[in-house]
């Protein structure tokens, strides 16, 4: 499958890279470093984000409200959105999760502090994809490697605790 647009013409994994898509209501941040193409975005509100578009995202094509509602689904933190016109801005759930994607990343939503070796903040987010097929060159995090490389993760052990 082709890039979509909206990455093509990015730098993939400069971690600096934060491209803004306003009007008066909001604000939506995206970073493409952190971007793994999980298309929650794509599939919660296509008339808003359209890979295949230029600009990718067009803030006008919905309610502040939906927007928000749909970048809080993207898994990897990549988008984040802040609110200009009062709304309810991004709040972090209070209890970290980590969710097991089959044969994909590790999924982390909370309160999430990464450091290095040296306790160097690499990032805090709410939002984060962690690779755990070991062959990202963005790592910690995902870059979607997983799915060149035919990562499989193996059946997941369920608990009834
Ligand atoms: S799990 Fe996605 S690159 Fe490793």
């Amino acid at each position: 499958m082709d890039e979509p647009i909206g990455s093509r013409d990015e730098t993939r994994y400069e971690p600096e890279v934060k491209k803004e898509y306003a009007n008066d209501q909001i604000v939506v941040t995206w970073e493409p470093a952190y971007c793994i193409h999980a298309a929650d975005c794509l599939n919660g509100l296509p008339a808003v984000f359209d890979a295949w578009r230029s600009p990718w995202v067009a803030v006008d094509n919905a309610s502040a409200d939906e927007i928000a509602e749909v970048v809080m689904r993207c898994p990897t933190g990549a988008l984040h959105f802040r609110r200009l016109d009062g709304g309810q801005e991004e709040s972090g759930s209070a209890e970290p999760t980590v969710q097991l994607r089959a044969n994909g990343p590790l999924f982390v939503r909370g309160k999430i502090r990464i450091e290095d070796a040296s306790g160097h903040l690499i990032r805090e987010d709410t939002r984060v994809a962690l690779c755990r097929c070991g062959g990202s060159d963005n790592k910690p995090f995902c870059d979607g490697t997983h799915r060149s490389i035919g990562f499989r993760s193996g059946p997941s052990r369920a608990s009834s605790a």
